[in-house]
């Protein structure tokens, strides 16, 4: 317990550390410096934040101005990255005979569908229920490894777990309460 309550001691201390030497870089968006420098208590350090929520040059992270976009952004590319992520395993489970990816298929195809529904949620300014189905699509990533049994998973199953990871903590730092 003690040890643990260290440990976030030390990533919160990092995450304030990294935050204060990534906003000079970009100075004209606070928001997103203020929330990427702040989820060191989901594991998140503030260069994986920037990295997922700026990989995207069709979706700009600078354009989000206040909390509300933000979080709209960080759903918008978890489902858009879900769904890259689904037609990945489509396309592999259509070139092998492996029941545990199509398993992961179902995962994703589920996973894709509840997603947009998030997205559109988020940006309608609710975000308790996004944040729930967030949480659950974490899980994704690591249950599609499980089930392929050996089965070689495509990459950007863990470019989804990153992106999931990230979102969620955005979205669960932004929405307090139910
Ligand atoms: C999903 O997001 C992660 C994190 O930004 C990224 O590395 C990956 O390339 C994305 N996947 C797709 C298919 O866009």
């Amino acid at each position: 317990m003690a040890s643990s309550n260290l440990l976030l001691s030390l990533l919160f201390a990092a995450a304030v550390v990294c935050g204060g030497a990534i906003s000079g870089a970009s100075a004209e968006n606070t928001v997103l410096d203020n929330v990427c420098g702040s989820l060191g208590g989901y594991y998140v350090t503030p260069e994986a934040c920037l990295s997922a929520l700026c990989h995207d040059p069709s979706s700009p992270c600078a354009a989000a101005r206040d909390a509300p976009a933000l979080a709209a952004l960080a759903a918008r590319l978890a489902a858009s990255n879900a769904t890259a992520a689904r037609d990945s395993v489509a396309a592999a489970a259509a070139s092998s005979s492996s029941a545990g990816l199509r398993a992961c298929l179902q995962l994703y195809t589920g996973a894709a569908a509840a997603l947009e529904w998030a997205a559109g949620s988020a940006a309608a300014g609710r975000l308790p229920g996004a944040r729930e189905v967030m949480d659950a699509a974490r899980y994704v990533p690591s249950g599609c490894d499980g089930v392929a049994a050996g089965a070689a998973v495509p990459v950007a199953n863990g470019g989804f777990d990153a992106m999931a990871t990230v979102a969620h903590a955005v979205l669960a730092s932004l929405s307090k309460g139910y």
